[in-house]
């Protein structure tokens, strides 16, 4: 069965370590302890079976629901795990009665995107050369908040 819940400090050692497998930007443990403790964040964890799955967080900046990470360890993937981390982003950003979510999400990833396009999230722009480290642009997803879907 997988579950979330709200991540923890005590998850950043695992997280921290498998960051750099998942992305091309990892990131550090400083920047996950400020994310945990800011204002305006909700950061949840997947586990399946016990077994920790996934991560995810959302960050509410002026008044707009951002996400700001979202993975699923690759053991674990194409079971469910993203799209329950992102029903409960969704959730959260209902909560903190924002009229919209945004994301941004490499050009390339075509995984990412499939998993937004199913949650009703369409692409709105690009961002050119986005991604430092590898050059890519990054397409912006938004989706409203208002209308049920
Ligand atoms: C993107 C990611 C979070 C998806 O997590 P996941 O747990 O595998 O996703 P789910 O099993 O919940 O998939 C939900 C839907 O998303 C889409 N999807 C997910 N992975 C996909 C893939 N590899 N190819 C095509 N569609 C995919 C499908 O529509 C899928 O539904 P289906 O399995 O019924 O067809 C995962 O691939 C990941 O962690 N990638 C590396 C980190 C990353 O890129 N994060 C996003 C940064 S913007």
């Amino acid at each position: 069965m997988i579950t979330v819940r709200a991540m923890e400090e005590a998850d950043l050692d695992f997280i921290v370590e498998v960051e750099a497998a998942l992305f091309s930007e990892p990131w550090s443990r400083r920047l996950y302890v400020n994310e945990l403790r800011g204002e305006d964040r909700c950061y949840f964890a997947a586990t399946q079976d016990g077994e920790f799955a996934g991560w995810a967080g959302l960050a509410v900046l002026a008044g707009e629901a951002h996400i700001m990470t979202i993975a699923t360890l690759p053991a674990f993937q194409r079971r469910g795990v993203g799209r329950l981390l992102l029903a409960a982003l969704i959730e959260a950003a209902t909560a903190f009665q924002c009229d919209r979510m945004l994301l941004e999400v490499a050009a390339t990833n075509t995984a990412a995107q499939a998993l937004y396009r199913s949650a009703h999230f369409a692409p709105v722009g690009v961002r050119r050369n986005y991604y430092a480290s590898t050059g890519d642009d990054a397409l912006v997803m938004v989706r409203t908040l208002s209308e049920e879907q």
